[in-house]
Order: structure tokens, then sequence, then C-alpha cells
């Protein structure tokens, strides 16, 4: 059964770990994702964006394939399926779909609004059970056509939207959705100990985990990041192994073209990147 990311959540900020986030494109990548979760006695967060949603032919088609899976898998470590960077539309899509938790995207409104909307949606998802993630300041790059341009949060704003009782707050501290440039900056651990000070207990987001070094993970964590989320790292990994599976000509061996066979190495090389991320994050056995 899906659950809400709170309770996770909770445990990872008291607890000095993160949670991760990976996100989801297809069956392939859904399947690697739990399975080594339960292996590894993890708890999880399956991660949708709006366009992967889209492109796996709708949320409610996303739950029916989570929920059989657990059930058939026998997944029973927690997991919480939960819609990324959603609009405010997209958050009420993803509830009446099923979803366990969302993440309200605002930080692209003036202040004042992405606080009424997530007002709004706070006593909606406290009325349902479901998790709630809030964005101040914004993520650099661009995932699945949203653009952040690297904004730093102003920690006094991160205050304002974490009293509205949301239930994890991602915050932007020059973290980069996708590979980061040669001359990027790093993460600025100065506003992120402010946030931490001002937002006591909060669980703390960090986005574009994909290629940031392991110390600087390890010191996000101790200043209260307790969710991680990855999303190209698996992309990079999944076709970097069909991309040797085919360079050595593997899909003319035998039935070497069957997907079963051919999306064989992507999803092996997606569980093993899942795998070290767990292990980098702490949410080995604390399933
Ligand atoms: O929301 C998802 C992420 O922040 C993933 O970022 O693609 O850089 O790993 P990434
Ligand atoms: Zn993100």
């Amino acid at each position: 059964m899906l659950v809400s990311a709170k309770e996770m959540l909770t445990k990872a900020k008291a607890g000095h770990y993160a949670v991760g986030q990976f996100n989801i494109n297809n069956l392939e990548w859904t399947k690697s994702i739990l399975l080594t979760a339960q292996e590894l006695n993890s708890p999880v967060i399956l991660g949708v964006s709006e366009g992967a949603g889209k492109y796996m032919a709708g949320y409610k088609t996303v739950v029916g394939m989570v929920n059989g899976m657990l059930e058939e898998q026998n997944i029973t470590v927690p997991v919480a399926l939960h819609l990324d960077h959603g609009s405010y539309e997209g958050c009420f899509k993803c509830i009446e779909a099923g979803f366990s938790s969302i993440m309200f995207d605002g930080s692209h409104y003036p202040i004042e609004e992405n606080v009424a909307k997530t007002k709004e949606l706070v006593a909606i998802c406290n009325e349902k059970g479901i998790s709630l993630e809030a964005e101040v300041g914004s993520i650099g790059g661009e995932e699945d056509g949203v653009v952040g341009m690297g904004e730093v949060a102003d920690p006094k704003e991160c205050k304002a939207i974490a009293d509205l009782g949301v239930t994890m707050l991602a915050a932007g501290i020059g973290n980069i959705h996708g590979k980061y440039p040669a001359n990027w900056q790093g993460l600025s651990f100065e506003t992120l100990d402010a946030i931490q000070q001002l937002t006591g207990d909060m669980p703390l987001v960090l986005h574009g985990g994909t290629g940031i070094p392991a110390d600087m993970i390890k010191k996000a964590i101790s200043l209260g990041v307790s969710k991680i989320n990855v999303n190209t790292e698996c992309q990079l990994a999944f076709a970097e192994a069909t991309r040797k599976y085919i360079e050595a000509g593997k899909d003319l061996e035998g039935k070497g073209y069957d997907p079963r066979k051919l999306l064989a190495p992507g999803a092996e090389a997606i569980k093993a990147t899942v795998k070290e991320k767990m292990e980098l994050f702490g949410s080995v056995g604390k399933a």
C-alpha cells in the first residue's frame, strides 16, 4: 500500500539520513527502484514529473502500475508515490488519481501567491492524509520542461511556507537539475543552515541530486536535508548500459532484440545507481 512520505521523512530527519526520491519513466524504472528498495530494506519515494505522467499514459495508469507492482512483487518497505514539480492543476489531478504525496512547485509565483496556493493545498492534503512538498527559490537548469533560474531561497520566505504546515520543503541553494557544469559554484551551505535554523524539524529537500559529490551530500544531510531527488543519473546509467549492449551487437544475437533482453542491462544499471544512492544517503535498513 502506498504511504504518505510524512512518517518516513520525520524518521529520516531525526535519524540524520535521507530518503531518495527516484523519478520513474516506465515499468522498468519502477520495477528496478522498488526491487532495490525492498532488497536494501529502505523506504523510497517514486517521483513522477508531469511530463513523465503524460508519457506513462496518465496519472491513473501510473497509480495502477505502482499499486499492482507493490502487491505482486511483495514490496513491504514504505513507498510514497509523489508528483514532482507539480503545477496547481496537476496537484489536484494526482490527488484524484490516488498519489500519496504531491509537490506544489509555486516557486515561479510571487511569494504571496505561492503562500496562498500552498495554504489551500495544505488543507486538502491534511484532510486526505497526503504529504505535500513546497518550493522556495528555484532549482537551476531544466527538468521535463520545468525551467528554473537557480535563484537561492530567502530563509524568511522558507519559514513563511514551512509555517503553513507543509510536510517537506525544497529550497534552491545553488542546486541544478541535470548535469552540473564544470564551473558550478557548489551548494550554499550558509543558506541551508539559515533555513534549517528557521524551520526547525521541517524535513528539507535537495533537488538536482545527480552528480553532487558525496561530501556535499553528507554535509547537506547534516544540515537537515532528509529527502534527495535523483532523476538524470538513472537516465544516464540506463542509456550507457543500453548503448553498450547495442554497440556489442547483442541485439543481433539470438533473440537479443526481445525488449525483455534489450532493456535488461539498462534496468540493472538503474538498480546499481539506486543502490549506490541509498547507501550514500544512509537509508539502507531504515524501512
Ligand atoms: O525533481 C527531480 C530532481 O530534482 C532530479 O534532479 O535530474 O538533477 O537528478 P536530477
Ligand atoms: Zn527537482
